[in-house]
């Protein structure tokens, strides 16, 4: 039993023992061909990856917040336009908005998903944004700024309710950019079509992170836009790229942000166990949700609806007494994680955008009481049982019954 030494929140030595011999390899076969930067290695992954996405492009880039920031350029966001996100999201999300010089606003969270509520996204726009009569375009009635973009953020690796949300883009034709940093593999079903969807097939483009922490992750930075139309693909490649297609040949600026070879090749051997990965942390949920499963109250496991088939990048509970849950589990050996403690429209960065306590109460009450426990592919039963048997504990000794009969 590993508890002795404790357990860890994320194994990231686990898997990479195991594959050593073939990352090794393709260190040298980088080492031999001296092909470090771009060349068969990345176009191999971004072939794989746009298969495994159901996708007919994929850019590798060198990461999530490079792809985010490309994404959204190349799909058509202008400087001093208006995009719209979630609040409970890491800050790459916004920092990708603003550095593409668009402005980031805020619509509140759904309370079960934790993911971009449909309803609040109408709400803004009916209640907060009008249509300029010389332009026709939708514009915020505050800055009078277009509206031009909305990115989901399918945080945890659950999808976000992409019909709702592409329906009402549509309606006002706004672009999509799906923040599928945490979803490599995640589905969503689409009642409209009848089908499974795979994260990074249904918006203009989408943004995948390589980070090693993610369920696909490199051995270092990476990330990749994945997009159904060609053009957008053919301007990626050129932003990633100093603005160049061929070399020298400047026809926009750009940035350096290419995958460079090594990270494409070991993302290539670990992609191939991505779905057993996937898999495998979807085993594990269920065996939380089995294990919490007689607590009711007091601790929430992740709802997953049926339209949804989570990647389990993380299992989040929603725990009244969160921080001492926390600090319980720490004296217990158990490692744990918080995504994310501070709501983006509070934290200092964004100041300038006026928001203030209570503007988004449902990601601001989530925001204190959210706990990621451990969650890998690795993680095994015995050491998984321990760390449930310890919440329960935690929450049965401090639920509200528990305290009334001590009274
Ligand atoms: C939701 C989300 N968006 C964007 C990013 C940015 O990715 P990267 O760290 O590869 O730049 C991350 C990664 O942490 C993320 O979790």
């Amino acid at each position: 039993m590993s508890q002795t030494n404790g357990i860890p929140f994320i194994d990231l030595v686990a898997p990479h023992v195991e594959l050593e011999e073939e990352l090794v390899a393709v260190v040298k076969k980088a080492l031999r061909t001296a092909g470090f930067v771009g060349g068969p290695m990345v176009e191999e992954f971004e072939r794989e990856f746009a298969k495994f996405c159901d996708v007919p492009y994929c850019v590798g880039v060198s990461s999530g917040t490079d792809a985010l920031r490309f994404a959204l350029i190349a799909a058509g966001v202008k400087p001093g336009d208006t995009v719209i996100t979630v609040p409970n999201t890491f800050i790459a999300t916004t920092e990708a908005i603003s550095q593409a010089g668009a402005r980031p606003v805020f619509v509140d969270i759904d309370p079960r998903t934790y993911n971009l509520d449909p309803a609040s996204l109408l709400r803004y726009l009916e209640t907060s944004c009008d249509v300029d009569r010389v332009t026709g375009k939708l514009i915020t009635r505050k800055t009078k700024s277009p509206v031009t973009a909305v990115v989901p953020v399918h945080l945890y690796g659950q999808m976000v309710a992409m019909d709702s949300i592409c329906e009402v883009a549509e309606h006002y034709g706004m672009i999509v950019i799906e923040d599928a940093c945490q979803a490599h593999g995640s589905e969503y079903f689409s009642a409209k079509e009848n089908r499974w969807r795979k994260a990074g097939s249904i918006g203009d483009a989408a943004a995948f992170s390589f980070y090693p922490g993610k369920n696909l992750g490199a051995c270092g930075e990476g990330g990749a836009v994945t997009t159904r139309d060609e053009q957008t693909a053919r301007k990626l490649r050129m932003l990633r790229d100093h603005g160049q297609a061929q070399k020298y040949y400047h026809d926009v600026e750009g940035y350096n942000g290419r995958l460079d070879s090594v990270q494409a090749g070991m993302l290539a051997v670990k992609l191939r166990r991505l779905s057993t990965w996937n898999a495998q942390r979807r085993e594990i949920a269920a065996r939380y949700n089995e294990l919490f499963g007689s607590l009711r109250d007091g601790l929430a496991t992740p709802y997953e609806p049926d339209w949804a088939r989570s990647n389990y990048h993380l299992y989040v509970i929603q725990v009244r007494k969160r921080d001492e849950l926390r600090a319980f589990l720490s004296q217990a050996h158990v490692g744990t994680g918080i995504h994310y403690p501070i709501p983006l429209h509070l934290q200092k960065a964004y100041e300038d955008l006026g928001y203030t306590v209570g503007s988004f109460p449902v990601a601001e009450k989530v925001a204190e009481e959210i706990l990621s426990l451990p969650m890998y592919p690795q993680l095994g039963h015995e050491d998984q049982r321990y760390v449930a048997a310890k919440a329960c504990e935690f929450v049965e000794a401090t639920s509200d019954q528990a305290a009334a009969m001590r009274s």
